[in-house]
């Protein structure tokens, strides 16, 4: 974060699934040369964890437990979890809503928190997540709230379960993205919601490399 007491700048992209964050924030650390922390891979990690251990996903205390001492690693392009490549495994959709779930419980998020902020490494950071301009890197140089239609983002959901040769319903997923923006935005801890300070960027109609520049733009703007 760009104050006196830190001199690593942080972007933060937060918004809601699908909305195209990750890609463009993995773009813009690459265009930096930053560091890159997907944040909702964590919460993906913990419910995979909370899953494979018998672990209820409402279970606060079990789920939070497992989260701080979350054997997971990333290297290169691929995830690991205690030996086992997840890469895949953590984009399914049932893990998705698992870690929708997980992600509302107050005790879970605290036990995420020190491992995100431990992505604050120099040159500077580009964070992907909900709550990152809010709660993790609040005092971040640079804020992006991304978001695009309900209809836009089932589709483009849509687009790539088909591309990878899933079946998959378009009508369900729509509802499925409105159930998991409500869970995501309605509970007490660290709702989805933009930063004060956070530039709104709605990408319904804009495609990725826009969206891009419109980042890299606001983070030198602020520069
Ligand atoms: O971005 P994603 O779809 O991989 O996130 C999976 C879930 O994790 C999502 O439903 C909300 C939650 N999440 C969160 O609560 N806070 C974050 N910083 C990132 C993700």
């Amino acid at each position: 974060m760009s104050t006196a007491s830190s001199p690593i700048p942080v972007i933060t992209i937060d918004g809601p699934s699908a909305s195209g964050k990750g890609t463009v924030a993995e773009r813009v650390a690459a265009a930096l040369g930053f560091h890159f922390l997907d944040s909702g891979a964590l919460y993906r990690l913990t419910a995979l964890s909370a899953m494979k251990h018998g672990v209820a996903l409402d279970d606060e205390a079990g789920v939070a437990a497992l989260a701080a001492r979350l054997p997971a690693t990333f290297r290169g392009g691929s995830v690991w979890l205690e030996n086992e490549n997840v890469t895949d495994a953590i984009r399914a959709e049932t893990v998705g809503e698992g870690a929708s779930k997980v992600a509302a419980l107050p005790a879970v998020r605290a036990a995420l928190l020190d491992r995100q902020r431990a992505y604050c490494q120099l040159p500077g950071l580009v964070a992907d997540g909900r709550d990152m301009g809010t709660v993790v890197f609040a005092g971040a140089v640079a804020k992006v709230f991304l978001t695009a239609s309900a209809e836009a983002r089932a589709g483009r959901r849509y687009k790539q379960l088909i591309e990878k040769g899933n079946s998959a319903s378009l009508t369900a997923l729509v509802a499925d993205m409105q159930a998991r923006d409500a869970r995501d935005s309605a509970r007490t801890v660290a709702p989805l919601k933009p930063a004060p300070d956070a530039l709104l960027l709605d990408t319904t109609h804009m495609d990725i490399e826009s969206a891009v520049q419109a980042v890299l733009a606001h983070y030198h703007s602020k520069q």
